[in-house]
């Protein structure tokens, strides 16, 4: 059944076939988020440099944000660019953290290509009843679900690190049987945003706890397995950022070392937001903070797509390895 709008009339893809492939080739599926016309260039320009395939990712409020109308044309917009430049990398569209079955149900039906409903927070069962709605609704049309189980907390939150916030390795496989989900986020120790960790000066970040992961992938073997909060927190833009008038004290995120690692396992979707947010922050402080008679956003956008471009594909290429498999 084809809803009004359907994603292959805008030229974008299910995550199927990406997933699939990033499992046997052993790399991840870059998943990042946009909000604006130049984080999405940024993101779209970066792919094509690298030449691996993409996860366009819209929040709840990231599509208010933008408009739900605007951000379809948007993204039809990239299609359309790649094919102009003659690129031809493979666009997948996707709702991020959808919390209801109206929500995931209204972005299907206004062309997006996979959607995740994110039940994370509910009992068990009433987790599996929600995304086997969402499931059943999308799998009618073609489109691909992600499903979450376990919870990634904030650092603010003072049990953040405690073992019941991860994810239950003898829970997946009945999650995944019921639900009917085309992948699972799951949580082994990352969390969102720029304050992943609470450590003192010269200590080092926890390792991600890749023992759990190791577990899910036994109970669900050959299964797309997705790393949430997974930004690193660019020190670079950290610095550049309190050094020009920013206060970000303490951040820290994942090392590119640990995320490597994570990408040539059952890992398939590697979801990074915070690190674009930064990019652009550090780059526009820097401008403003020299050029502060400076008014025309061509003149700090402009650097910081320039700077999301050398990000992504940085990413790309030397962290989930997806650069050159488009
Ligand atoms: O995981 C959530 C994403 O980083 C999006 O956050 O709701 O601020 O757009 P947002
Ligand atoms: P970060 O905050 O680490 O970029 O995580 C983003 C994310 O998981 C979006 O769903
Ligand atoms: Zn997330």
């Amino acid at each position: 059944m084809k809803p009004a709008i359907h994603y292959t009339d805008l030229g974008l893809v299910n995550t199927n076939e990406m997933f699939q492939k990033a499992l046997e080739g052993k790399y991840a599926i870059p998943a990042y988020n946009f909000n604006n016309l130049e984080q999405l260039q940024g993101i779209i320009m970066g792919c094509i440099e690298s030449r691996s395939p993409v996860i366009l990712q819209v929040s709840g409020n990231a599509r208010k944000y933008a408009n739900p109308t605007m951000l379809r044309y948007m993204a039809m917009g990239a299609v359309q660019m790649v094919k102009a430049e003659g690129a031809g990398i493979p666009i997948a569209l996707h709702l991020d953290h959808g919390d209801s079955f109206e929500l995931a149900k209204s972005c299907i039906d206004s062309g997006f290509s996979s959607v995740m409903l994110d039940g994370s927070h509910l009992p068990f069962d009433d987790n599996i009843d929600l995304t086997k709605r969402v499931v059943d609704y999308a799998h009618e049309r073609e489109v691909s679900v992600e499903g979450e189980l376990g919870v990634l907390a904030g650092v603010e939150d003072d049990v953040s690190h405690e073992v019941s916030h991860y994810t239950k390795p003898e829970e997946v496989e009945e999650f995944v049987a019921r639900s009917g989900v085309d992948s699972l986020a799951i949580s082994i120790g990352t969390s969102h945003g720029a304050y992943k960790f609470k450590i003192k000066p010269g200590e080092q970040v926890p390792p991600l706890r890749f023992d759990i992961l190791e577990e899910v992938a036994i109970k669900v073997p050959g299964f797309p397995i997705v790393l949430h909060g997974a930004s690193t927190v660019v020190p670079e833009y950290v610095r550049m950022i309190n050094n020009f008038g920013g206060k970000l004290e303490d951040a820290v995120g994942i090392p590119e070392e640990q995320l490597r690692k994570a990408a040539a396992s059952a890992v398939c979707k590697i979801n990074i937001d915070s690190d674009g947010r930064l990019a652009l922050t550090a780059v526009i402080r820097k401008i403003f903070a020299e050029n502060p008679t400076e008014f025309d956003p061509r003149k700090y956008l402009g650097p910081a797509r320039e700077e999301l471009i050398k990000m992504v594909t940085h990413k790309n290429e030397r962290v989930l390895g997806s650069a050159g498999r488009a």
